[in-house]
């Protein structure tokens, strides 16, 4: 039975009746431009077909009745005393009505059930999809207009103040705000976007190196920390507003290291806004260099990269029909991305599959994706 109908039949076992509305908010895989969004630069991400989804009915008061299938866990919530406690799934749901209620919307509860299908802790953005999910039920249930960039802040929000994660603006817009077909080029600093179609000529792959890595949130932070002081020693707001040209020389007053960490900015925006371009030109050739370029950018620079994203990075480099790799999301462990012919996937997953294990003895998970739409809302 798909995740759909499963939970259709949960919540008429539950509640003793249909449920009025599905909700569906999808994970992400970045297809180029990391560790720019906090840097107010480009990201191109595109909406994958893996989702969370909720079935769910609208309450006239503001109670919040919600079942999560995937934590085998009943939260039960008043929308207008809301309290932290330990960290839990839990928390994503009182810190996005907490946040949708601090920019000054009023809010009805409602009946759920909830369930999906990203794996979790993989660098897919469940946790952005599961935001969205939550944010759209609000939607249905308290009659809110549905925009994607106002969703995404006020999403991201209830993460950094609510849950305690520092994260950029770019897995809440693309899950908020994604397109079939195509990736979106979103401007961190505006949030405006463009549409960018897929190639036809390439297929996207997902390759989970099945390594989870800890203190990926310190490195994190350490990171933007990094990338603030670039900034501030340029003298400019944000490295987005570093020109390319400045990455020709270093300036006497950057140390090598925060050096190395602007350069990967600097040309990780510039990469990205040309892939945009080989894109619109189905130039796959061209975009899987760059792709592969983010990747020695991140390794060396930037150094978010591990042994294992290397690995299956590699591999895939050395298979017939890719054109290019390179890890993908935060890093340290989690996923890698690859571009292929279409038609090659398949083959393509099992020389990947049987090089990886054999060069680091874990078996990854790999995953062909299609370019989906963002969160969106059903009715009964
Ligand atoms: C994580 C964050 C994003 C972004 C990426 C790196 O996924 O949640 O906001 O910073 O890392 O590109």
């Amino acid at each position: 039975m798909t995740l759909r109908n499963q939970i259709i039949e949960k919540f008429h076992t539950r509640f003793k009746r249909m449920p009025r509305f599905l909700v569906r908010a999808p994970g992400r895989v970045n297809l180029i431009g990391e560790h720019t969004d906090y840097n107010d630069g480009f990201v191109m991400p595109m909406a994958i077909d893996r989702y969370v989804w909720i079935a769910m009915t609208p309450r006239l008061d503001t109670m919040v009745q919600a079942y999560s299938a995937d934590f085998d866990q009943m939260a039960i919530l008043d929308i207008e005393a809301i309290e932290p406690k330990e960290p839990g799934w839990a928390e994503y749901l009182k810190g996005v009505a907490w946040s949708l209620r601090v920019a000054g919307y009023s809010l009805c509860g409602w009946d759920g059930i909830i369930a999906g299908d990203i794996p979790i802790n993989a660098g897919l953005s469940s946790s952005a999809a599961l935001e969205m999910a939550l944010m759209r039920a609000f939607s249905a249930s308290s009659d809110l207009e549905w925009e994607p960039d106002v969703m995404a802040r006020i999403g991201q929000r209830a993460e950094n103040e609510w849950v305690g994660v520092r994260c950029g603006i770019m897995d809440q817009m693309i899950s908020a705000g994604g397109k079939a077909g195509c990736a979106l080029l979103i401007d961190c600093r505006s949030l405006e976007t463009r549409r960018v179609p897929i190639p036809s000529n390439c297929s996207v792959v997902v390759l989970d190196t099945a390594t989870r890595r800890g203190l990926v949130d310190s490195a994190y932070n350490e990171r933007r920390a990094q990338c603030e002081k670039a900034a501030h020693i340029f003298g400019v707001r944000a490295l987005r507003d570093v020109p390319l040209e400045a990455v020709a020389m270093q300036p006497d007053s950057l140390d090598d290291l925060i050096w190395r960490r602007a350069r990967h900015v600097i040309s990780e925006n510039a990469r990205t806004l040309a892939a945009a371009d080989l894109m619109v030109k189905q130039d796959a050739g061209g975009l899987g260099k760059l792709l592969y370029s983010s990747h020695i950018s991140l390794r060396d620079d930037f150094e978010v990269s591990s042994y294992e994203l290397d690995s299956i990075v590699d591999c895939a480099m050395e298979q017939e029909g890719c054109y290019g790799a390179r890890m993908t999301g935060a890093g340290f462990g989690g996923c890698a991305i690859a571009i292929t012919k279409p038609g090659m996937e398949s083959v393509f997953a099992v020389r990947v599959s049987e090089c990886y294990e054999n060069k680091t003895g874990n078996e990854p998970a790999i995953y062909i994706c299609n370019a989906s739409d963002g969160a969106s809302l059903f009715m009964l």
